[in-house]
């Protein structure tokens, strides 16, 4: 049975792939930090196990790495999901916004990703890294989102070229705009309801449509499989088209 460790799996797309990958046969650490999330997710499908952990920190990294190893035993697949949007220009980003933002969707991936590596080693596993669309390029008032995931998806290519001969493939996926809390809160900062801020998206989007989390999810679950064996250091957009 292969085994995962998908973070900011309490909501979203986190939420989506561990209930997919959980589907597969997968064992899957959720970690994240709401713990009632966490529970009523493992609740609906076998497979999940809950793991409480606040990434912001070199120890809480740390933490989550130990703890779910001390569960699953072996590692197959790392997802490095969770991630926070502050917007604003950076003659807006105030020190703790920016440094917030890079904590959660640089510094965590990076972090993680190192400590799962021996483990990931042994098996010849995989690491999957959720970027942006704002990774490949600008978007309006979001310069520490925009930094940190363009940071990551070169982390995901440096590493790719790093542990290819060792058979670890590290890919990244670019989601556009997705229906999620995310998106939501977005929104509500410009006074729009959800309804009216997925609107508002879908009409930007070229195939009219936001991204559902759950084809997110397919992407990544075909990301980990032997069919992409040959795919690393890809940074994938699945955006409906808006960075072609
Ligand atoms: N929704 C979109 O439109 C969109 C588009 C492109 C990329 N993304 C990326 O997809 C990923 C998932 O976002 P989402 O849309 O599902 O939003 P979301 O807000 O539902 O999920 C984000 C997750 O990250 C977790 N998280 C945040 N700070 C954390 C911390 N300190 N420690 C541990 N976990 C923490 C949250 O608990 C949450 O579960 C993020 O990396 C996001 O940047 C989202």
């Amino acid at each position: 049975m292969k085994k995962a460790i998908v973070t900011g799996a309490s909501s979203g797309i986190g939420q989506a792939i561990a209930l997919d990958l959980a589907g597969a046969g997968y064992s899957v650490v959720a970690s994240g930090r709401d713990t009632e999330r966490l529970d009523a997710l493992a609740g609906t499908q076998a497979g999940i196990f809950p793991l409480a952990a606040d990434l912001a920190t070199e120890d809480g990294c740390r933490r989550l790495v130990e703890d779910a190893m001390a569960q699953l035993g072996s590692l197959d697949l790392l997802v490095n999901n969770a991630g926070i949007y502050r917007r604003g220009s950076a003659a807006e980003t105030s020190e703790d916004d920016w440094q917030a933002t890079l904590a959660i969707n640089l510094d965590a991936p990076f972090r993680l990703s190192r400590d799962c590596l021996p483990f990931l080693l042994k098996t010849r596993g995989a690491i999957i890294n959720i970027a942006s669309d704002w990774g490949l390029q600008a978007g309006k008032r979001a310069a520490a989102y925009c930094a940190s995931k363009g940071g990551l998806v070169l982390l995901t290519r440096a590493m790719a070229m790093d542990h290819a001969h060792q058979g670890v493939r590290i890919n990244a996926v670019c989601p556009g705009d997705v229906d999620t809390p995310m998106l939501v809160e977005d929104g509500a900062r410009d006074g729009m309801s959800h309804a009216a801020a997925l609107a508002h998206c879908n009409a930007e989007s070229p195939t009219g449509r936001v991204t559902h989390p759950e084809e997110v999810a397919a992407l990544v679950r075909f990301l980990a499989s032997e069919e992409a064996r040959q795919v690393t250091g890809a940074a994938i957009p699945i955006d409906g088209g808006n960075t072609a």
